[in-house]
């Protein structure tokens, strides 16, 4: 039936009508890549009236999308409407934490909701389609964009891909509040070379199959509707006319049937790579290669048509396109109704309501990671005097994060804010040295290093008069994100000057850590007594951050990425190989893996995380071991030790001993939140199948190998309590 409404849209469409629903343009105000010099507001308006644009994206809200969509509809001869698509990637006005935080929840439900939520208000402002989600894995700390995704592991990333995807997505996505997920950028975007943005990717077959792909294929198995190419080459091809993995992977094996959307300007930067020689080059490999919306590089209006006529393109290449692309339009309903999404009523009701404050509070609370906490810190006793200090402490922008362009500026709640409304303690705040010119625009390079110094003696005056100190320290809201990679990944600017000042006033330090990226922090673990990861929290950030200090919320946050001792150590990941001479080889001699100055371990591991109460783990118990078509469980039991209520993410790793390519020495696959209360018990369970036990190749087959497991049950990546089993089919 669908494919019979495409058909009777497609068979009345001329070569050119058909080009330009493969055409999308950015907006008129916010831009997110380089703009165009050669197209403005009033070209793009006649484009869109001569029926050569199939998309806009960066037109937001109702008024403004219904006078794009009325052009479409009102003033082409066929009156296709337009997708408006927008990187609501954390939120569209009401902001979440960031995807990095969000993923430290490890809480399914919880990322579901708030993607739920993201796509409601979005879909209030007029828009749907988001550029998200970003299932980019990542072991690299210096690329900005670590921020945007779930972090380093495969297993966690494919979960919260589907999470994401369902959330955005709903059961139908002809509802009123659901919009088209778009899974990116395929392929190992987060592989860039040295963490520099956008640039090349060599990477084996084994990290491909196993650790970059898997994203991608639970977001096509979620129904996501759309996918976006990467800027990078992939061993030597640009992602963008890359046909093994839209063709042979994306769309044949996998059987994707939704659409392809370049990212923006990624076709014509080929020539940049030295891979097409010029912009019809760049238009007929990426069409061929399966690219069907081309992001703002204006090559596909330019040229596809003389392409076609010259037989350098099949009609069938370019009739397929237009067939998925039209069917996600008939889809979202907007064949029915173009402006449905339109409706200033609706608008007003849903943006910035108490339903998303209320979500990007609970997604805010679930994201926070207990990194350290001794000499009884936390939670905050009551009737004391406090010191809250720090620059970021004051910021209403900085913890909205990146990827933050629907929102309003300065509206999220500072910590300042939030803890003064919060607290029955006495409580002074000072700013301190100020460390970053919060005046930058999203668009230009932040002054990193610009300390002003002024407020620095209040500030230690103020530590040296309280019982305890918090301190925010941390990165600005928009040192991470895309094109923001960093070569330093300790605490920018003075601010651990600062630190070290206020611990020789007063050593009584809460350290809340506001970062877009794993940091390098050996000093602060060292000599600060507590420690907590608060991310960029959002529009919630403050009161989430109180709640926690005060102990009215049990953290229990577990973290999606390692953190490295040093930036020399990365890429610093859990699931990595063992070497033929790893730890302790050969002990007494200098023959080994490892750095003359550095520690191979990290600083805190994959899947680390406090709380304020304490879990114990024995009695881990294999059933049998497994044989054809069987379920091995695996079983544990897990206490809370402490005295008070508190939740674990329980999580189950394995490690496959010997196999004809080495399999990493732990993988996570499988993970369960627990609540328990003091001194109560519980038996957590796990199931492995074929599905976690096998593998793929170098040639990308799924296989199953006989032989001998490992199995670990524990609170993060160094679990200890281990079992065993064999596989024999
Ligand atoms: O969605 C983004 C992408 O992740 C990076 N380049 C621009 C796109 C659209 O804004």
């Amino acid at each position: 039936e669908l494919d019979r409404k495409v058909d009777s849209v497609l068979n009345i469409m001329t070569l050119k009508e058909k080009i330009g629903q493969m055409n999308q343009y950015s907006g008129f105000r916010d831009f997110t890549g380089p703009v165009s010099k050669t197209s403005d507001a009033a070209s793009k308006t006649q484009d869109i009236r001569d029926g050569l644009v199939g998309s806009m994206l960066n037109v937001r809200g109702v008024e403004n999308v219904r006078a794009v969509q009325k052009i479409a509809v009102e003033e082409t001869r066929l009156g296709i409407p337009l997708i408006f698509g927008f990187d609501v990637i954390h939120g569209y006005q009401t902001m979440a934490p960031i995807p990095l935080a969000e993923a430290a929840s490890w809480d399914l439900e919880a990322i579901q909701n708030s993607s739920r939520l993201a796509a409601k208000e979005a879909a209030a402002a007029g828009l749907n389609w988001t550029f998200a989600p970003m299932v980019d894995i990542s072991r690299d700390a210096r690329w900005g964009r670590v921020m945007e995704g779930a972090g380093e592991d495969p297993y966690l990333g494919s979960r919260i891909a589907t999470a994401r995807v369902n959330g955005f997505q709903g059961n139908d996505l002809s509802d009123r509040f659901t919009i088209a997920a778009c899974a990116k950028h395929f392929a190992a975007y987060g592989f860039s070379e040295a963490g520099r943005e956008y640039n090349t990717v060599d990477i084996g077959n084994s990290t491909l199959y196993n650790v970059v792909l898997p994203p991608f294929k639970a977001a096509v198995d979620a129904g996501a509707r759309t996918f976006m190419s990467s800027f990078n080459d992939l061993n030597g091809i640009p992602a963008s006319a890359n046909e093994f993995l839209f063709r042979d992977i994306l769309k044949n094996q996998w059987g994707f049937e939704g659409f392809v959307v370049s990212d923006w300007a990624s076709i014509k930067e080929m020539i940049n790579h030295h891979y097409a020689p010029d912009d019809e080059a760049a238009a007929r490999l990426s069409v061929n290669a399966g690219i069907d919306m081309d992001m703002e590089s204006y090559v596909y209006m330019n040229h596809l048509e003389q392409l076609v006529e010259e037989g350098k393109v099949p009609v069938t290449i370019i009739d397929d396109a237009v067939k998925r692309i039209l069917k996600v339009k008939f889809e979202l309903g907007l064949f029915d109704d173009p402006y449905k999404y339109c409706d200033e009523v609706i608008e007003k009701q849903v943006i910035n309501s108490e339903e998303m404050k209320a979500g990007a509070l609970d997604m805010a609370l679930k994201s926070i990671v207990l990194l350290k906490n001794e000499n009884e810190m936390l939670p905050l006793k009551r009737g004391r005097k406090i010191a809250v200090l720090g620059d970021l402490a004051m910021d209403k922008n900085s913890v909205l994060g990146n990827w933050r362009i629907g929102a309003i500026e300065n509206t999220a709640i500072s910590l300042k804010e939030g803890f003064a409304n919060y607290t029955e303690n006495e409580v002074v705040f000072e700013r301190g040295p100020v460390f970053v010119d919060q005046k930058a625009e999203f668009t230009q390079e932040l002054v990193y290093n610009k300390t002003d110094t002024t407020g620095t003696a209040a500030a230690l005056k103020a530590a040296e008069n309280a019982d305890a100190v918090i301190v925010m320290l941390g990165e600005h809201g928009l040192q991470s994100g895309e094109a923001r990679s960093r070569t330093d990944l300790g605490l920018p600017g003075l601010q651990q000057e600062f630190l070290e000042q206020i611990h020789a006033v007063n050593p009584n330090i809460v350290l809340v850590l506001t970062n877009g990226r794993p940091l390098a922090l050996p000093w602060p673990k060292k000599n600060i007594p507590a420690i907590v990861e608060a991310w960029q929290l959002g529009s919630q950030s403050g009161h989430a951050i109180a709640q926690v200090l005060h102990g009215d919320y049990n953290p229990s946050g577990k973290l999606p990425m390692t953190f490295p001792v040093d930036v020399g150590q990365v890429p610093i990941y859990y699931n990595h190989k063992n070497t033929g001479r790893p730890d302790g080889y050969n002990e007494g001699t200098v023959f080994y893996s490892h750095y003359q100055d550095a520690p191979n371990e990290p600083l805190w591991p994959f899947g680390f995380g406090l709380s304020y109460t304490t879990f114990e783990y024995d009695n881990v118990q294999v059933d049998h071991n497994y044989s054809q078509n069987q379920k091995v469980v695996v079983t544990a039991r897990i206490s809370n030790t402490g005295d008070l209520a508190g939740t674990e993410i329980v999580q189950l790793y394995i490690q496959d001993e010997f196999a004809t390519t080495i399999r990493p020495v732990k993988e996570l696959k499988g993970f369960e939140k627990v609540t328990l209360q003091p001194g109560e018990s519980r038996q957590v369970s796990f199931e492995l199948t074929s599905d976690q036990l096998g593998f793929f190749n170098n040639q990308g087959d799924w296989i199953l190998e006989n032989g001998a497991f490992k199995v670990w049950i524990g609170g993060s990546s160094q679990a200890t309590l281990e079992a065993r089993f064999t596989l024999e089919q």
